[in-house]
């Protein structure tokens, strides 16, 4: 008989975007309500760079929040040309934050103060590499002259695979993957390598940008690829192994900043995010591997300890809104419009 429900440990997001200000009182309940804990992305204008940004957004985070949620954001420490590799340390070694981000600088939203030469950063990736602090990167070149639907292979390439060797101890997770050559350079890197892995590159790939029309809640970065590659993918989400794990890249924006002329880069998966990927471990016969993948592998890979309390799912059908309220406008959800399976249906 098909499962009817399933239970699992709490999961955790290891790769999301909150916000600030009347969004982030919008979005972070959503986020609260299914994990225990997530990786809060720091691209925020201005980016978060240092202990003392990381602190009070911290504290604005908790706020937005329900106590009763026992939600924990995870900061981090957004890196930029001018990074000091002591002011990381500290920020590391007071708990504040737990790995830096990396942007190649206008790679995507907020991005501006990213990264312009990695060289730079040499002193700075020692220090992580020596104190066991990860890095998080946002594995894409920004070179125009490079097709956009082969920048994350070509930035593996010529960046992740020298770094990989030049600090052989860093840990490293490549941020939200989108390509069989991601997905086989994590599988087969060296150890302290992993990868996470959004819902809506297990769901869709780039023809949903242009079904019927242009699509804008379908655009994020790094971008829908073919179908080969969201099938790679999706085998390696529910393969079971231990260097991939559940990282949503929420990234809302309200409606006029996706439907514009230059639309922003970012799918809004919050609200839905576990009802998401149950339908696809689902859909591969992999609802057994479900909680690996959302609440085991991304905590051992931290060195965390596992969430104690639970959640479950049952099947039952979820209408998701076309829309959600944001402040004074809204955010269209991944999903917006459609009927899922599978159901949240108790944390505990
Ligand atoms: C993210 C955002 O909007 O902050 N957008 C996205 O498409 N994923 C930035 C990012 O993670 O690249
Ligand atoms: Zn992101």
């Amino acid at each position: 008989m098909e499962t009817q429900s399933i239970t699992i440990r709490r999961p955790d997001d290891w790769h999301v975007h909150l916000r600030d200000g009347e969004m982030l009182q919008a979005v972070a309940p959503y986020t609260a309500r299914q994990f225990a804990r997530a990786i809060v992305m720091p691209n925020l204008t201005p980016p978060v760079t240092s202990v003392a940004a990381a602190l009070a957004y911290r504290d604005r985070i908790v706020a937005a929040v329900e106590e009763a949620s026992g939600f924990t954001p995870l900061m981090t420490c957004y890196l930029t040309d001018a990074s000091d590799p002591d002011e990381i340390a500290r920020g590391f070694e007071e708990r504040v934050w737990i790995a830096c981000k990396l942007y190649p600088a206008n790679a995507t939203t907020n991005s501006a103060f990213g990264v312009t030469d990695l060289r730079k950063l040499q002193p700075v990736l020692e220090r992580m590499q020596r104190i066991g602090m990860p890095l998080l990167v946002h594995g894409e070149v920004t070179d125009p002259a490079i097709d956009v639907f082969d920048r994350e292979a070509v930035f593996i390439q010529q960046v992740l695979e020298p770094m990989a060797r030049d600090f052989p101890e860093l840990r490293i997770v490549l941020e939200h993957i989108t390509t069989e050559e991601a997905a086989h350079f994590v599988r087969d890197a060296r150890t302290g390598i992993g990868a996470t892995i959004t819902p809506q590159h297990l769901l869709i790939n780039r023809n949903a940008l242009f079904a019927g029309g242009l699509r804008p809640h379908a655009y994020c970065l790094p971008v829908a690829k073919r179908e080969r590659h969201r099938l790679a993918v999706r085998a390696a989400a529910t393969s079971g192994n231990p260097r991939y794990f559940l990282g949503t890249d929420s990234a809302p924006h309200v409606r006029e900043a996706k439907e514009a002329s230059c639309g922003c880069a970012g799918i809004f998966n919050a609200p839905y995010a576990m009802e998401s990927y149950a339908t696809v471990f689902d859909a591969d016969g992999a609802l057994d591997r479900l909680e690996a993948f959302a609440s085991v592998n991304g905590p051992r890979f931290y060195g965390l300890p596992l969430n104690e309390s639970s959640l479950t799912l049952e099947r039952t059908d979820v209408e998701i809104p076309v829309s959600l309220a944001a402040g004074s406008s809204a955010v269209v959800p991944f999903h917006a419009g459609e009927t899922l399976h599978w159901k949240l249906a108790a944390v505990g």
